[in-house]
């Protein structure tokens, strides 16, 4: 059991009312046992019950609920700097993409990564995340795109999960058609359908099912198939939607009930009504947007549409080769005209809506996991204002602290 105590301002993120209002509290105290919050709210009002437990000072800070990525694809080999480049000379990502490279070149590194060779990467970027904050990540599979490989690495999740990780494991089988099925891709869609769906689902492997809804990748008819078996086996749907062109991916996510269409770049207006009809969080991804040089999706005509808007890192090696979500988070800001407030919701409680988690983290409120960051600023402006490598003091994830700040 533990109070935290002298805390400058506490933004609570309460699942309830706008996303503009981070639930600001000046002068707040903390208590948590057994990882689980007890209570929140202003120092002078902390209950004689908790008086006496052991206190820590969070030396005036703000302190935040421990941020959530909501996409990223964790688990890949090799990187894909060439590309960047090309792309800065003038080749176009869906250019590369048919030349052999793109997604395609990180599935031939990561089929001949070794299960060990995953474990060590992702546990290296997990730890970095952490340093900055980071409590709880979604990880998507899809550089595998066999059975064998696709089982691989969501086990690699497992794996993580089970070392104390809040990881929460996504089945992208149906990222892009590998190139052994160039010529018979209705063959994959069967193998995503009657094979990696089913054995992902029946060994508890993942949560959710998602599909690249786009020209390069799958039709919605394909898309709406996969989805719709997801379901059958339990697998809540997702989409990578509407990123390079408008396809629709925003209607189906409505149309199949998806917990979040993230990218949205090119989303539709009849695609806003009906993601706000229907209760799917967008979820924006600033670093993929501004690496590839696309505007970001309408975030201003979302939000004021009723959807609330997710901020995540889409961490990958090809648009997005960055965990820093805190760097997201200013993008979403400055890009996406979202403010420090918005933002910090959507990488806390809107994003944990996205995966299915709302009820366990992503805000400070009594009964929620004792996940937590204490920031080294005095209001949520100043911290996504200020850029600076790490503003973050002090992680802690079910109570215990992962990242201290010794400097
Ligand atoms: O979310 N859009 C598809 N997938 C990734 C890109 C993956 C890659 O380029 O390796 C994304 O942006
Ligand atoms: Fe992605």
């Amino acid at each position: 059991m533990k109070v935290l105590g002298n805390i400058g301002v506490l933004a609570r993120c309460l699942p309830a009312g706008p996303q503009d209002d981070a639930n600001l509290v000046p002068d707040a105290a903390l208590a948590w046992a057994d990882g689980i919050i007890r209570w929140a709210g202003p120092e002078a009002e902390l209950p004689a019950e908790f008086r006496g437990w052991p206190a820590e000072d969070a030396g005036g800070r703000l302190v935040v609920p421990g941020l959530v990525d909501c996409h990223t694809h964790l688990a890949f080999a090799g990187w894909r700097a060439d590309e960047f480049e090309r792309r800065i000379r003038g080749a176009s990502y869906l250019e590369i993409a048919a030349a052999g490279g793109g997604i395609a070149s990180t599935v031939a590194k990561t089929r001949a990564t070794s299960a060990g060779e995953l474990l060590e990467r992702c546990r290296s970027h997990l730890a970095a995340m952490a340093r900055l904050g980071v409590t709880t990540v979604e990880a998507k599979s899809g550089y595998g795109l066999t059975l064998e490989s696709e089982l691989r690495i969501l086990g690699v999740y497992r794996a993580l999960a089970l070392a104390g990780h809040r990881l929460v494991p996504t089945l992208l089988a149906a990222h892009v058609v590998p190139a052994e099925f160039r010529d018979r891709r209705a063959e994959y869609v069967e193998l995503v359908i009657d094979r990696i769906i089913p054995r992902a689902a029946g060994e508890s492997l993942a949560r959710f099912c998602d599909v690249f809804v786009e020209d390069s990748a799958f039709s919605l008819e394909e898309g709406r198939r996969i989805l719709e078996a997801g379901k059958r086996h339990g697998l809540r749907p997702k989409l990578h939607a509407d990123q390079l062109t408008g396809s629709g991916g925003a209607e189906l996510a409505a149309e199949v009930g998806a917990a979040s269409a993230d990218h949205l770049e090119c989303i539709s207006g009849r695609g806003i009504e009906q993601m706000a009809r229907t209760g799917v969080v967008a979820v924006s991804l600033p670093f993929a947007s501004l690496y590839l040089g696309v505007h970001p999706l309408p975030a201003r005509r979302l939000l004021a549409a009723g959807v609330p808007v997710a901020v995540a890192t889409d961490f990958n090696p090809g648009s997005a080769p960055s965990y820093h979500l805190p760097v997201a988070m200013t993008l979403a800001c400055t890009l996406q005209k979202m403010t420090p407030a918005e933002a910090l919701k959507g990488a806390t409680i809107v994003a944990a809506r996205a995966i299915g988690l709302e009820r366990e983290v992503g805000s400070l409120e009594a009964g929620k996991a004792a996940d937590l960051a204490i920031i080294d600023a005095d209001s949520v402006e100043q911290w996504l204002y200020h850029l600076r490598p790490n503003a973050c003091l002090r992680t802690v994830r079910r109570g215990e602290t992962v990242w201290t700040d010794s400097g």
